[in-house]
C-alpha cells in the first residue's frame, strides 16, 4: 500500500462577469479527473473553486443590467454551478470571492504583509472618467493607435499593427463607459513589495518542483527582467473589498481572487469539519494544487506564494499550468459559431464525449487543445461506444440468457487477463502526473486488444453449438472482466457510465481490483451505456452558438457606447431593386401637428402631420422610444405618402411615419435639414 495523501485541488476562479464557455471546461474537467483518480487511489481529496466576483467589469456589466453587483453575481454562480455539475464536475464547494471568510482572509493578509514591512505608498497618475468620476482600467480606454492610426484600440496594444504602448498615448481617447474623454489624475495607490521576494521567489519557482520545468524557464525571463513594485489598491467606486485603515480604497480583484482559493476551502471545512489550519499554516506537509490556465501563470507562480510566504502561510505544492482550447484549429470565434457556451454544448451532447475527448489529448504540457470537431464524433464514437460499450453489449446477452446472469468460475484466456495487470502501474502514474492522453492511450489498446480477442473467439458462432455452451460463458465472462477493468480504469473521466456500469456489473469497480476478474458472480441485466454522437448534433450546437452571437448583440445593441457599435449585428440587406423600383415609393416631407397616446394601445401613438396638400393621420408604433408625445410636435418628419391606407383597430392609418432603429428605445424618427417644405418629395 502507498501512502495515504492529502490534497487540495483547486481550478481557477471564473469571473462572474460572462458564461462558462469550453475553453473553461477544458480546466474544470482535467482537474475534475485528478481528483475523482486520487480518490481512487484512496487518497484523502479536496476540491473547490469559486466565482470571481471582484473588479470594474463586473461593476459595469451589473451597472448595464441596472442590477446591483451583488444581484448579478448571485445570478451568475446559479448559472456557473449549473454549468459545471453539468459536465459532472464535483467539487466539494463552489463558492464566490465576495464571501465573509475571504473579506476575512484579505485583510488579516494585507495587514501581516504591511506590518513586516511589505506594502508601500505612491500617488501615481491614471487616466479618469470625469463624467463616471472613475479611473479607468486600460480595457475600458479606447481611441486611434499612435502609431498606425488605426481606431477604436484599447489602452494598451493595438490589434491591428500589435504596437503596445501606455493608454495615455492614444489619440482621441475615448471611455468605452461613458464615451467621455478621459483626463489624468492623481491618486495614492498601495503598492505590494514583490522584489523583496526576489531570491525566495527565483529558488521556488527554479528548485521546488512546484512549476513544471518548461514554465520554470520561461518564468526566468521575469527574473532578469527584474521584478516590479505590484499596485494592490484600487479607487472607488470599485465593487471588492475596502483596504483597512484607508478611504475609498480597494483591493485589486487579484489580490483578493487568488485568496478566494483559501476562503472557499474554509467555508467547506467549518461546515463539515475539517481541519482548515493543517492544509494552510506554514510547515503544512499537505498537498496543494492549483489548475490554471497559462494567462494567468504570472499571478500564481509569483503574486499568489508571494503573498502566501508574506504573509506566514504555505505554498502550493503545485501549480498545473495547460493551454487554450481551440475548436477546428481556430481560436474560439463567437461569428463561426465555435464560442460554445458550456450549457449549449449540454443541449446537444452528453457531457462525457466531451470529457473523453479532452482527455485522450491531455498531456502535463501547457499546449493548447484542438477540439476538432469531424474527430471529436470519430474518436467517441470509434472509443467509447465501437471499442469499450461494445464489447460489453456483445456479450451480456449470452450471460443472461444462457447462465442466468452468472459469470463463469474460471478464466478462460489467461494472457488476456494479464494484459489488464500489465497497464495498471501505467495508468495509475499517467494519471498521476496528469498524461491523460497517455493513459487513454493504454487504456484503448487493452480495449483493442478484448476486441480482437472477441473477434477471434466470435461467441456468436459458439453460441450456436450446444456443446461449445462452457466455452461461450467463460469467453463472454473474459470479455466481461476486460469490460470491467476498462470501466475501471476510465472512472475519472467517465463518472456516469462508471457509475451505470456498476449496477450492471454489481461490483463496486474499485481500481485496486482493477486486475480481479469476476468469476461465479451474479450480474444484471445490460442497459446502453452511451449513445452514439450523430453529425446533426454537433451542427445543431453550433448553430445555436451562432444564436447566442445574435442574442448577445441585440443586448448590446441596446447600449449606446462607442465600442458596441464596432460588433453589432446588422440586418442583411434585400435584394437589389431598379430605379424604378424605388420610384414606386413615394416619401414625402411632412410636420408632426399633434401627436398623442391612444387609449388602449401599448406601442402606437397617434400623429396628425401636414404633407402640404392634406393632412392626414398617422398610427406609428414608436411609443416606447417616444414617452412624451408632445416633444414631437412641430418636428419635420419624412412620411411614406403612397402606402395603402389601413384601417386599425383605432381608426385609419393614412402612411407611415420613417425611422431607423433596433426598437424599444432604440427607435429613431428620420429629419430633413431645414428648408424643407411639407409635401417635397424625396428622391
Ligand atoms: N478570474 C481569473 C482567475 C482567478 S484565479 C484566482 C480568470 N478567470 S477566467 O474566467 O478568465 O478564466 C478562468 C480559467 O479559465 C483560467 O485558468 C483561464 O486560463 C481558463 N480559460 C479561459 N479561456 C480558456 C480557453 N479558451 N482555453 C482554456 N482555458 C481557458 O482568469
Ligand atoms: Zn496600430
Amino acid at each position: 500500500m502507498t501512502k495515504k495523501r492529502s490534497i487540495l485541488v483547486t481550478s481557477a476562479l471564473p469571473y462572474a462577469n460572462g458564461p462558462i464557455h469550453l475553453g473553461h471546461m477544458l480546466e474544470h474537467i482535467q482537474s475534475d479527473i485528478f481528483v475523482r483518480f486520487q480518490r481512487s487511489q484512496n487518497h484523502e481529496v479536496y476540491f473547490v473553486c469559486a466565482d470571481d466576483c471582484h473588479g470594474t467589469p463586473v461593476m459595469i456589466k451589473a451597472n448595464s443590467l441596472g442590477i446591483t453587483p451583488e444581484q448579478l453575481i448571485e445570478q451568475v454562480g446559479i448559472e456557473h454551478k449549473s454549468d459545471i455539475e453539468g459536465f459532472l464536475v464535483a467539487y466539494d464547494n463552489y463558492y464566490k470571492t465576495h464571501s465573509e471568510e475571504n473579506k476575512v482572509f484579505s485583510q488579516e493578509i494585507y495587514k501581516k504583509l504591511e506590518q513586516k514591512g511589505f506594502i508601500s505608498t505612491k500617488t501615481i497618475s491614471q487616466l479618469f472618467d470625469p463624467e463616471k468620476n472613475m479611473f479607468l482600467p486600460d480595457r475600458f480606454v479606447k481611441g486611434t493607435c499612435p502609431k498606425c492610426g488605426a481606431q477604436d484600440q484599447y489602452g494598451d496594444n493595438c490589434e491591428v499593427c500589435s504596437a503596445t504602448y501606455n493608454p495615455t498615448d492614444l489619440k482621441d481617447a475615448y471611455s468605452t463607459i461613458s464615451g467621455a474623454k478621459p483626463i489624468l489624475k492623481d491618486s495614492l495607490h498601495y503598492f505590494f513589495d514583490l522584489p523583496k521576494f526576489n531570491d525566495f521567489l527565483h529558488d521556488y519557482v527554479k528548485n521546488s518542483n512546484a512549476i513544471p520545468k518548461e514554465m520554470a524557464n520561461k518564468l526566468e525571463e521575469w527574473f532578469t527582467q527584474g521584478l516590479k513594485q505590484w499596485d494592490i489598491s484600487r479607487d472607488a467606486p470599485y465593487f471588492g473589498f475596502e483596504i483597512p485603515n484607508t478611504e475609498n480604497k480597494y483591493f485589486y480583484v487579484w489580490l483578493d481572487a487568488p485568496i478566494g482559493y483559501m476562503a472557499s476551502f474554509k467555508n467547506f471545512c467549518d461546515k463539515n469539519n475539517v481541519d482548515f489550519d493543517s492544509f494552510f499554516n506554514k510547515d503544512s506537509d499537505k498537498e496543494l494544487y492549483h489548475f490554471i490556465g497559462k494567462d494567468i501563470l504570472y499571478f500564481h507562480s509569483l503574486f499568489w506564494p508571494a503573498t502566501l510566504h508574506g504573509a506566514d502561510y504555505r505554498v502550493p505544492s503545485g501549480i498545473f499550468v495547460h493551454g487554450y482550447v481551440t475548436v477546428n484549429g481556430a481560436k474560439m470565434s463567437k461569428s463561426k459559431g465555435t464560442f460554445i457556451k458550456a450549457n449549449t454544448y449540454l443541449k446537444h451532447l452528453k457531457p462525457e464525449a466531451l470529457r473523453y475527448y479532452f482527455a485522450s489529448k491531455m498531456t502535463a504540457q501547457a499546449v493548447d487543445l484542438d477540439l476538432s470537431l469531424d474527430d471529436f464524433i470519430a474518436k467517441v464514437n470509434s472509443d467509447i461506444v465501437g471499442k469499450v460499450v461494445n464489447l460489453a453489449s456483445r456479450t451480456a446477452g449470452f450471460i443472461n440468457k444462457r447462465f442466468d446472469g452468472m459469470l463463469a468460475n474460471e478464466v478462460y484466456d489467461n494472457e488476456l487477463m494479464q494484459k489488464i495487470s500489465a497497464i495498471k502501474d501505467s495508468v495509475r502514474d499517467n494519471f498521476d502526473s496528469r498524461n491523460y492522453q497517455e493513459a487513454i492511450k493504454l487504456i484503448m489498446s487493452l480495449a483493442d486488444e478484448a476486441n480482437r480477442f472477441i473477434d477471434r473467439e466470435a461467441p456468436w458462432v459458439l453460441a450456436k453449438d450446444e456443446s461449445q455452451s462452457d466455452k461461450l460463458h467463460k469467453v463472454c465472462t473474459d470479455a466481461l472482466n476486460c469490460f470491467k477493468a476498462l470501466i475501471t480504469y476510465l472512472a475519472p473521466v467517465l463518472p456516469n457510465v462508471a457509475h451505470d456500469a456498476k449496477e450492471f456489473l454489481n461490483d463496486e469497480l474499485l481500481f485496486e481490483n482493477v486486475d480481479k476478474p469476476l468469476l461465479n458472480h451474479k450480474i444484471n441485466k445490460f442497459k446502453p451505456l452511451f449513445t452514439r454522437i450523430e453529425k446533426e448534433m454537433v451542427d445543431a450546437m453550433i448553430e445555436d452558438s451562432k444564436q447566442d452571437l445574435i442574442e448577445a448583440n441585440k443586448e448590446n445593441a441596446k447600449k449606446d457606447t462607442k465600442e458596441n457599435t464596432a460588433n453589432s449585428e446588422y440586418e442583411p440587406l434585400e435584394n437589389e431593386i431598379s430605379i424604378d423600383d424605388f420610384a414606386k415609393i413615394d416619401l414625402r416631407v411632412a410636420t408632426i401637428l399633434k401627436a398623442e397616446h391612444v387609449e388602449g394601445a401599448k406601442k402606437l401613438l397617434r400623429l396628425e402631420v401636414d404633407l402640404g396638400f392634406e393632412t392626414r393621420q398617422i398610427f406609428a408604433g414608436i411609443k416606447s422610444a417616444y414617452k412624451d408625445p408632445n416633444e414631437l410636435v412641430g418636428r419635420q418628419i419624412i412620411v411614406v405618402a403612397n402606402l395603402k391606407a389601413r384601417q386599425m383597430k383605432f381608426g385609419l392609418s393614412q402612411g407611415m411615419a420613417m425611422a431607423a432603429g433596433a426598437g424599444g428605445e432604440q427607435i429613431y424618427l428620420l429629419s430633413v435639414d431645414s428648408g424643407a417644405k411639407n409635401g417635397d418629395r424625396v428622391h
